[in-house]
């Protein structure tokens, strides 16, 4: 029987080497006329093992990893095509610690199936939401959506059936649902996964947003920076148009419903939802001022859905086992399961999907066990380059939307960056304030004005200058952001800046005395 190896070619393997790993294993078939065969996967979101290499027994995928080109035949010397334990071997894959105690729902095809394999697809339970989609009421649909549970995933957690029915209820001879791939949130990677490891789960999610809605037409909003997820989708969006997935009658139905990807040329404020409409309309990409609201007046002015791609992913699952399947996990009103992006100082850096609840220092400590450098932690920094930095007191929070935002923090979309005790949490605020400056949009003072007059205070207080003052200074400048500005880039940057002045106050106490500027 052939024996399949399965390599996977999302961006993260192939940037440490899984191309040359795929071709070792190709020469060496050819050279030993083996009967195998590659497919080359998504990740599993396993990344300190990348390139992970599995291969197909009877009794289960068995990994090993990480693997380098020049290790491919010694693995297969060493009886790699019948799962033999050897150097390298991780064993079975289902039973590595990191997957098994996973919960994917939204995660459940990616790295296990080849990600443009339309059959493979649909013998893992792809396209059985949209089936059931396609026969039912659009107003059903949306209320199994909203009965979910589900928020969005892109960073606000706005209920998805909420921003559906807004748009269903809108009238408009054209609607258009808008995916939000811009993810440019410091350590985050999920939606880059599943565009490249299950692209038809998010052409699925599409396809279910625009019957639900009375929408014919999807686009998909993705960074230049992410190459292999536009090839991937690109030729996804194909696929499923030749197997009538997309067009004129979505699955053989009344429904139509066709979709485009679009480059963003890349800039952090692009993905606020309004300067994204604004940059794929061609314009400028600049925040316009809500109301009105893109459900009622979005893209060229017709009611519009603008979702993550998470949360759009995260439909299907929903539409194929119930709004009560999936709000039966997770905690208070964070409902389902959350991709969870472990990265910075980690030691076991990846995707870990879990129902909301889980505490803050069993992802950093249990899951991603402790900094790479082998330093204690000293701070995370969850939801992005807006989102708070949290000491390890405040590692008992359970991942939940409220939970964290009692204690002046925001799961945004649910990526978390790892710090050892050498970070300078000052110099922390300092970035905070410049990256704000580099990518405000530049429509509103505070955001615009603050964000450098932010920068020329940080550098202060460093240099030892009238500290006191200046850090009464940055704080009141943060509250002027935080209240004064049009959106949530000017809006935010104060949490991470009064996160790490209050947790970490010894970073911001005097440098030596320095004479105060004439
Ligand atoms: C400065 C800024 C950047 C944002 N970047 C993203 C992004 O990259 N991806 C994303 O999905 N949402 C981003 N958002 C949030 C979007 O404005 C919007 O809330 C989201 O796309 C709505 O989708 P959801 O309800 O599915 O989360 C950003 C918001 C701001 C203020
Ligand atoms: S807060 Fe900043 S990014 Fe947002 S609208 Fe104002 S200037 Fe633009």
């Amino acid at each position: 029987m052939t024996v399949k190896i399965f390599i996977p070619r999302d961006s993260a393997s192939l940037s440490v080497g899984a191309e040359k790993v795929a071709r070792a294993f190709a020469s060496e078939i050819t050279a030993r006329s083996l009967d195998a065969t590659i497919v080359r996967n998504g990740s599993r979101g396993l990344f300190w093992l990348e390139p992970m290499i599995e291969v197909e027994t009877a009794e289960g995928r068995v990994a090993y990893g990480p693997v380098k080109a020049s290790d491919v035949a010694a693995l297969i010397d060493g009886g790699l095509m019948t799962g033999a334990a050897q150097a390298l071997c991780l064993g079975k894959t289902d039973d590595l610690p990191f997957l098994k105690n996973q919960t994917r729902l939204t995660f459940a095809r990616c790295g296990i199936t080849d990600p443009l394999s339309l059959d493979d697809y649909k013998a893992h339970g792809g396209l059985k939401g949209l089936t059931n989609a396609v026969a039912m009421a659009p107003a059903d649909i949306v209320a199994q959506v909203t009965g979910s549970g589900l928020r969005g995933r892109g960073g606000a957690g706005f209920p998805t059936g909420i921003k559906w029915k807004t748009v269903l209820d809108t009238a408009g001879d054209r609607k258009y649902i808008v995916c939000n791939a811009d993810e440019g949130d410091s350590g985050t990677f999920a939606d880059r996964m599943i565009m490249e490891g299950d692209p038809f789960v998010l052409i699925e999610g599409m396809a279910i947003a625009g019957i639900a809605t009375g929408a014919r037409k999807g686009f998909v909003y993705l960074r230049s920076e992410y190459p292999h997820a536009i090839a991937t989708m690109t030729q996804a969006v194909e696929i499923a148009r030749r197997a009538g997935i997309l067009g004129a009658s979505v699955l053989g139905s009344t429904h139509g419903f066709d979709m485009e990807i679009r480059t963003g040329a890349g800039a952090y404020v692009c993905g606020e939802e309004t300067a994204l409409l604004n940059s794929l309309e061609g314009k400028r990409g600049i925040v316009r001022a809500k109301p009105p609201l893109p459900a009622h007046k979005g893209l060229f002015n017709c009611p519009t859905v603008i979702n993550n791609v998470i949360s759009l992913a995260s439909v299907p699952v929903i539409m194929d086992k119930g709004a009560e399947f999936y709000k039966n996990f997770g905690m208070g009103r964070s409902r389902g399961t959350i991709p969870i992006q472990i990265a910075g100082n980690v030691k076991h850096g990846g995707l870990y999907e879990a129902a909301f609840g889980l505490a803050l220092g069993e992802i950093i400590d249990a899951i991603g066990g402790g900094t790479a450098t082998g330093r204690p932690v000293k701070a995370v920094q969850v939801g992005g380059p807006l989102g708070a930095y949290f000491p390890r007191e405040l590692f008992d929070t359970p991942f939940d939307y409220e939970a964290f935002a009692a204690r002046d923090g925001l799961i945004g979309h649910a990526g978390i960056v790892v710090f050892d005790d050498t970070a300078d949490m000052l110099k922390q605020a300092r970035f905070a304030m410049e990256f704000c400056a580099v990518e405000s949009c530049g429509k509103c003072t505070p955001c615009r004005i603050g964000s450098t007059r932010g920068v020329e205070t940080a550098d202060k207080i460093a240099m030892g200058i009238e500290p006191e003052k200046n850090r009464a200074l940055l704080t009141d400048l943060c509250n002027t952001m935080k209240f004064g500005s049009l959106c949530a880039l000017g809006g935010f940057t104060p949490y991470p800046v009064l996160s790490a002045m209050n947790h970490f106050p010894d970073d911001f106490a005097p440098a030596p005395m320095v004479e105060a500027a004439e």
